[in-house]
């Protein structure tokens, strides 16, 4: 059974008393979310109506994807350790989209229900190709194609262009410890670390500091005024930024000091840039129109240009994008444009293609659509296995761009595909790409712009790069609801880290979009918390709202759009945390700690603009920390303990910005259910 039918039937069990009760254990979402299943949330309440009918199943294997042979295991060790999951919807497609969104090369299906992802192996034997005839199980999701068996692999790879790396046969027996293991263990000690110190009620705490200083010079600045255009022409700004980092392990209320300085300039562009906002419209049912008026207010005032309407296959869905259009056009200055969710949508024929092409057909005139070169912008959440019933991925150039084009409308087509890069300079449906998973570092790492820009760039050649930023990342379903249960490192500063990665190559890249405005499932989320929220999922959103950070998007989308760091003329501070150490336990969660749970250190994290030098103040539970920071943006940390976190900036003896948690937030050694996402306040 292909996934999509497991969610469609999930859905109907739910909502309907007379259905037959369907396995719903052990479902495994399509890749990050199912906007379709927000019906199940409704019930009756939601005026449910028939669903649409079951698409076509999806065979291809995704794009540079292919199969390796039949692989052996040593008994009790795992080859492929990146990333694991079972489900009774497990298959081919299943395993390797689920491996590849998360920048895995490798994955396995193994004993049916089971799905590895690596990028190596590990372990201390097998990894060698045997004959088909081992792997012999059928997959739980599909009972027509084969998913290894117990200790045995049906083992596929990812043709990326350094060729062989990822071949099977290149790592045999002798296979070496993963990098990952090494990593983690480092990690674990870490949070030992910390939680000694905790324990032990010293006023040891390790500080870090970053200050971040801009200065402005605009070379040029002409203004040229016809009738009822004004038109702001040659204009050239430039900006040094000082940045400092601190590192230092210090008693309570002690300074640290400067110990590195480097220097950045935003590089120049005379082109126009865009700062998009991804807006998850399945979880708009009960949007009114004020909603959506309230939505494109807020995300002006914090300096972005417009929402990528993530749109999925909800027969109401087209209503509230029409609301959406309406409340962009009303208000004027914003953009919006449709980002279809293949993982929701069906492509396997041209019917499915008609269906895309005339919801853009519906906005592309609307003085709220974004254009890009005077062209339509469309982009997708995945897609990269759509054929629209042409035979190949090509259907995406006739049965939608080139059919969109018959009809007078030139679209400007930037998906987020989940294929190699390399293969992106041969699709001449794609004006672009945006890289999804550039948000987070796949990893237990920080992020860093060798990540995966660099590819993309180089597979792009002449085509657009569209970045992607985004604040955390943890989702908490369980088995009977979306099954999907763990974290992305979202330490380090993570949205401040990302948006200068991302700063820095606005020579190259002129679109970026924050992933997201409202996912909240995910965690990912910088708007308000409102319209309707996943099953489930306001146990790890309610009261961690994350609108604090808005002063730090609009402080970082002026530098991204104007190529200057904009000055500074009011003080604050943002803080954000985790309400417990990584390594603790939940005494009643069902769901289980999440994957990767050890990819993150206990700190509270915190962000200062300051109009002049100061001193700032942090606090989590009893243990507080001061700092010098300078004019501009510092980042801070300081080790999480139990109780509320604060925050303050004080000048010439003077508190100018004051921020208390109180019990609006509590950090807990002995957490009740596992949450992973982050409190935000700011002042
Ligand atoms: C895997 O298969 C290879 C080739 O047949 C064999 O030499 C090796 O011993 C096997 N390893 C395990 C752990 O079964
Ligand atoms: C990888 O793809 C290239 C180009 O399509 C092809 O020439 C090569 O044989 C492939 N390699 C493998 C291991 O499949």
């Amino acid at each position: 059974m292909a996934p999509v039918a497991n969610l469609l039937l999930l859905a109907l069990a739910a909502s309907s008393p007379s259905a037959s009760a369907a396995p719903v254990d052990g479902l495994l979402s399509l890749p990050r979310r199912a906007v379709d299943a927000v019906r199940r949330y409704y019930g009756d309440v939601g005026g449910l109506t028939k669903p649409p009918p079951l698409p076509n199943k999806r065979a291809v294997l995704p794009e540079g994807w292919s199969y390796a042979g039949c692989v052996n295991e040593s008994w009790g060790q795992r080859l492929l350790s990146g990333f694991s999951f079972s489900s009774q919807a497990n298959d081919p497609l299943v395993c390797i989209t689920n491996c590849a969104k998360r920048g895995f090369k490798l994955a396995g299906t193994e004993f049916g229900d089971e799905c590895y992802c690596a990028n190596e192996f590990t372990g201390t034997g097998g990894g060698s190709v045997v004959p088909d005839s081992y792997c012999k199980k059928p997959c739980a999701g599909d009972a027509s194609e084969v998913c290894g068996d117990a200790w045995y692999l049906s083992f596929y790879t990812f043709n990326s262009t350094d060729g062989g790396v990822y071949c099977p046969t290149a790592s045999t027996s002798a296979g070496p410890t993963s990098t990952t293991a090494t990593t983690a263990t480092t990690e674990t000690t870490t949070t030992t670390t910390a939680a000694t110190t905790t324990t032990a009620d010293t006023t040891t705490t390790t500080a870090e500091t970053t200050t971040t200083t801009g200065t402005t010079t605009t070379d040029a600045t002409t203004t040229t005024t016809t009738g009822t255009t004004t038109t702001d022409a040659t204009t050239t700004t430039t900006t040094t930024a000082a940045t400092t980092t601190t590192e230092a392990t210090a008693t309570t209320t002690t300074t640290a000091a400067p110990t590195t300085t480097t220097a950045s300039t935003p590089p120049r562009s005379n082109l126009p840039h865009y700062v998009w906002a991804h807006h998850m419209v399945g979880l708009t049912y009960s949007y009114t129109p004020s909603d959506w008026s309230g939505d494109v207010s807020t995300a002006k005032a914090y300096g972005v240009d417009g929402f990528a309407l993530n749109m999925g296959n909800d027969y109401w869905g087209p209503a509230q994008v029409d609301a959406a259009y309406a409340a962009a056009e009303a208000q004027g200055g914003f953009k919006l444009f449709l980002s279809f969710d293949m993982t929701s949508m069906s492509c396997g024929s041209a019917a499915d293609a008609t269906t895309l092409v005339n919801l853009v057909k519906a906005h592309a005139s609307s003085p709220a659509q974004a254009l890009v070169d005077g062209k339509v912008l469309v982009s997708t959440f995945a897609g990269s296995s759509c054929t629209f019933g042409s035979g190949g991925v090509n259907g995406w150039q006739t049965q939608f761009v080139d059919a969109l084009k018959a009809q007078g409308i030139n679209i400007f087509f930037v998906p987020s595909i989940f294929s190699d890069p390399s293969s992106f300079s041969s699709y001449t449906w794609m004006d672009g790409e945006l890289n999804w998973n550039s948000a987070w570092p796949m990893g237990n790492f920080d992020i860093s712009l060798a990540s995966t820009d660099a590819a993309y760039l180089a597979g792009l050649g002449s085509k657009a790069y569209m970045t992607a930023i985004s604040p955390f990342f943890f989702t908490h379903f369980g088995p009977s609801t979306y099954n999907k249960n763990w974290l992305y490192r979202s330490d380090d500063w993570l949205y401040c880290t990302r948006w200068e990665e991302v700063i820095a190559l606005r020579g190259t890249s002129t679109m970026t979009e924050i992933l997201t405005w409202n996912d909240f499932g995910e965690s990912s989320y910088i708007g308000p918390i409102k319209g309707d929220l996943p099953a489930t999922s306001s146990t790890w959103v309610d009261g961690f709202d994350h609108t604090g950070l808005a002063q730090l998007t609009a402080y970082y989308a002026a530098a991204y759009k104007t190529g200057a760091y904009p000055a500074i003329t009011k003080d604050s501070i943002t803080l954000w945390s985790r309400p417990h150490p990584a390594a603790a336990t939940a005494s009643n969660d069902p769901v289980g700690r999440p994957t990767n749970a050890g990819w993150t250190s206990d700190f509270l994290y915190a962000v200062v603009l300051a109009t002049a030098p100061a001193t700032v103040t942090l606090t989590s539970g009893t243990t507080s920390q001061t700092f010098q920071v300078g004019a501009g943006l510092s980042k801070l940390k300081l080790a999480s303990a139990p109780g509320g976190i604060g925050g303050s900036v004080a000048r010439n003896g003077n508190t100018v910005v004051e921020y208390s948690s109180g019990s609006a937030f509590q950090y807990t050694e002995n957490p009740v259910t596992y949450n992973y996402n982050y409190f935000v306040g700011s002042a």
